[in-house]
């Protein structure tokens, strides 16, 4: 295929969730010649997913509540292997970029006198979540996606990215992507890419994500590129997640509706996160709660669907309506009402910690030059679990960073290095004409159920090796693709997304095995310890030889500021909200 004439800009925003375009409105704010670009249509984002709030130390019922506070919170969750200076700068700046977010009009929910509302949400000392009822991720991105338009900055909608142009010396200066409307190659040529396309929990057979979104795009992009991807065997599970109908399997049952005092019974009636967590209970950590659904399930206790049950029947109707109005309407949607009945709900992959390492987070540029990322694309501010209410604070304030960093800091222009972007027309021809044997669809399916049974939320060292074996024999199958079909065609855009679910695959269950003991949501049976020599974050980057190499650097320590909080020891204590 012949070249096309290459789009020329400052910066190519690659994914229009809240990271994008909040990158997007400082650069566009200091006139900087910016294109969003996403997969899907403006404001169809998965941001829109995020439901039960963002988190920011307001203080607004709880007055005792700090940003320090929030720090601690942070790294406890994580296990300290966060990247320190991140975590202070996402609890420094969340407040600033919450209050910014009403102003777009965000409209969050009010309490009595006016102030924005929080509330509780798992593992964090007070109520620091902010929220729209149970919608504030689509509240959020249409307040950015409202600024974005006011500000007239260009979004290019279905429009996918399939390679990171760099040049001989290794650095970003573009993209290579495809218009999925008509099948036109593109060629982005940019002083600076930023990544902010989302995480890879669709690797996963049940997931809360959308399953043609979240299949690992920036980190196989990043990794492809020469960028080294971390924290990757770190994924989150959420504790409740939906088990019917089919096609609302894995969905999120959002974690407000135990903020809001929402019980989980197994069949015998009991209300079994006494026996786990007798402090906390259902607002324990992600992963503690993940794991006794789980364990639950397991020991035979689960419902006939195979999941447990989360009880909210003893609130008021009228409450409910107002604070979680979508989870109201969707089980009456299929029959359920929670005013006054129970959901069956099950544990579900949720969120990546792990992704594309970034050097430092007062500019998020990653070891590739000119090679910036943001949001879920990334790895470090969550270390090995997060916070509900953390990721939507993650995609606002370094999404504002990196926008604020590149307003100011642009890198140089550089050329295009033509036979580069030839090498990658190419295969995108070489793709639309795989005519082998194997269905991309069919092969997507095998590997969500290698890694559901290789790498969820048990691990151990048979049950990984056993699944990158199967992963590996995936990958020649792979290479034996049937695809014929044009770039207009979803069978075309579920061959590329393959490719990037391989390789994100395979770096979760390498750094899942080298981590040899239990942290957070990475929980192997046979090391259930957590070991303080594994203090440390894995690393995997491609050789020179294409394969995967792995090594582990130190974790931070806190930073002195929040190091006070920690030592203050603060802990949600359940039982108050009774
Ligand atoms: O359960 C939820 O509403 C999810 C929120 C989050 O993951 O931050």
């Amino acid at each position: 295929m012949d070249s096309p004439t290459p789009i020329s800009l400052d910066v190519l925003v690659i994914g229009a969730g809240a990271a994008g375009l909040r990158a997007a409105i400082e650069l566009a704010e200091a006139d900087r010649d910016v294109l969003v670009i996403g997969k899907r249509k403006h404001g169809d984002a998965h941001t829109v997913w995020a439901a039960g709030g963002i988190n920011a130390a307001l203080g607004s019922l709880d007055p005792e509540d700090r940003w320090d506070i929030h720090a601690a919170d942070t790294l406890n969750e994580g296990h300290l292997v966060n990247d320190a200076r991140a975590v202070e700068v996402l609890a420094r700046n969340a407040p600033e970029r919450v209050l910014e977010l009403d102003r777009w009009g965000a409209d969050f929910s009010r309490t009595d006198d006016g102030e924005i509302n929080q509330r509780y949400f798992g593992a964090q000392s007070f109520r620091r979540t902010c929220f729209k009822g149970d919608v504030t991720g689509r509240a959020i991105l249409e307040a950015l996606v409202g600024q974005a338009k006011r500000l007239g900055i260009p979004y290019r909608q279905n429009t996918f990215v399939t390679e990171i142009l760099t040049t001989d010396d290794g650095r970003a200066v573009g993209a290579i992507a495809y218009d999925m409307d008509t099948g036109e190659p593109i060629v982005f040529h940019a002083r600076a890419v930023v990544l902010a396309a989302g995480g890879h929990t669709s690797v996963y057979t049940r997931s809360s994500s959308r399953p043609d979104e979240n299949t690992g795009d920036a980190q196989a992009l990043a990794y492809n590129a020469g960028a080294p991807l971390r924290d990757m065997e770190f994924v989150q599970f959420h504790p409740t997640g939906k088990l019917w109908p089919e096609e609302e399997r894995g969905h999120l049952v959002t974690e407000a509706v135990r903020g809001e005092g929402g019980r989980l019974f197994n069949t015998e009636g009991e209300r079994f996160m006494e026996r786990y967590s007798p402090k906390q209970m259902e607002l324990d950590a992600r992963d503690v709660v993940a794991r006794a659904n789980y364990a639950e399930i397991q020991a035979g206790r689960g419902t006939p669907n195979g999941g447990v049950w989360l009880d909210i029947s003893h609130r008021e109707d009228e409450y409910l309506r107002d604070r979680l109005p979508r989870m109201v309407q969707e089980f009456a949607d299929v029959g359920v009402d929670i005013t006054s009945e129970p959901m069956e709900v099950a544990p579900t992959a949720h969120y990546a910690m792990g992704g594309v390492e970034v050097v430092d987070f007062e500019t998020c540029e990653t070891a590739i030059p000119g090679l910036f990322a943001a949001g879920e694309s990334v790895a470090g501010v969550h270390g090995a679990n997060r916070l509900g209410g953390n990721s939507l604070a993650e995609t606002v304030v370094f999404g504002q960073i990196v926008g604020a960093h590149l307003a100011q800091t642009l890198p140089e222009p550089a050329d295009l290095p033509t036979d580069r972007v030839q090498a990658a027309l190419d295969r995108l021809d070489a793709l639309e004409a795989a005519d082998g044997t194997h269905e991309p669809l069919a092969l997507i399916d095998r590997l969500r159920r290698i890694m559901w049974d290789h790498a969820g939320i048990i691990r151990d060292e048979d049950g990984m090796i056993e699944g990158l074996a199967k992963l590996q024999a995936l990958r020649r199958d792979a290479a034996d693709l049937r695809v014929q079909a044009d770039r207009t065609s979803d069978r075309f855009e579920q061959a590329v997304n393959l490719g990037f679910m391989i390789t994100t695959s395979e770096a979760i269950l390498r750094a899942a095995l080298e981590r040899a003991e239990s942290r957070g949501a990475h929980y192997r049976s046979d090391h259930p310890e957590t070991a303080p020599e594994w203090r440390k974050n894995i690393r995997v980057t491609k050789d020179a030889d294409g394969r995967m190499a792995l090594d582990a650097v130190p974790a931070q320590d806190p930073t002195p500021a929040v190091q006070q909080a920690l030592a203050e020891d603060h802990e949600l204590d359940y039982h108050h909200l009774e």
